[in-house]
């Protein structure tokens, strides 16, 4: 069994809320490997992030991702940061993966004060800037297809997805 779409993308790229519509589209289940991780230990992110590190954190995340690639057969929303990990990224082969591509404005006005997001305490815009600078060739090494997400709404991805898978 395998996701029918695995969505990658930075925080404030839509990937939760376009998950969420594919799937009411499709009519398949969404998961979303920031829930497994907080519904599997029973904690919020940020106080993963805060208390146990975010060594800790990515080594939840890369088993929330290994078990949903492995039971999932609906639409698959990763953390942002999740293709980090080479192992992660291996696992994604062969599954059509769209990276939800948004710039820095767009990005910035989305999350707004970064509220549960612990990588963004601080200076937003700067944090968003320096993670999409590192992170969008990541993002394309594994995407087969790249939607744009600027200046658009959750709907209008959602059809185009469809349209393209
Ligand atoms: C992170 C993104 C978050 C969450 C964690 C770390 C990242 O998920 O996994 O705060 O490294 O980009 P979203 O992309 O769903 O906000």
């Amino acid at each position: 069994m395998a996701p029918r779409v695995v969505l990658v993308g930075p925080m404030g790229a839509g990937k939760t809320t376009v998950a969420g519509l594919l799937g009411e589209a499709w009519g398949v289940p969404v998961r979303d490997t920031d829930a497994d991780v907080q519904s599997t230990t029973g904690r919020e992110i940020s106080d993963i992030f805060v208390e146990s590190g975010e060594d800790h954190f990515r080594d939840l995340e890369a088993a929330a991702v290994a078990a949903a690639i492995a039971e999932h057969d609906g639409v698959l929303a990763l953390g942002g940061g999740a293709v980090l990990r080479p192992e992660t990224r291996d696992l994604l082969a062969g599954v059509p993966v769209v990276f939800l591509r948004v710039g820095l404005s767009d990005a910035v006005k989305r999350v707004g004060l970064g509220v549960g997001r612990p990588l963004l305490l601080g200076n937003v815009r700067s944090r968003i800037k320096a993670l999409l600078d590192e992170r969008t060739p990541v993002y394309e090494s594994v995407a087969t297809h790249v939607v744009e997400t600027d200046g658009r709404t959750p709907d209008d991805v959602t059809t185009e997805i469809r349209e393209l898978l």
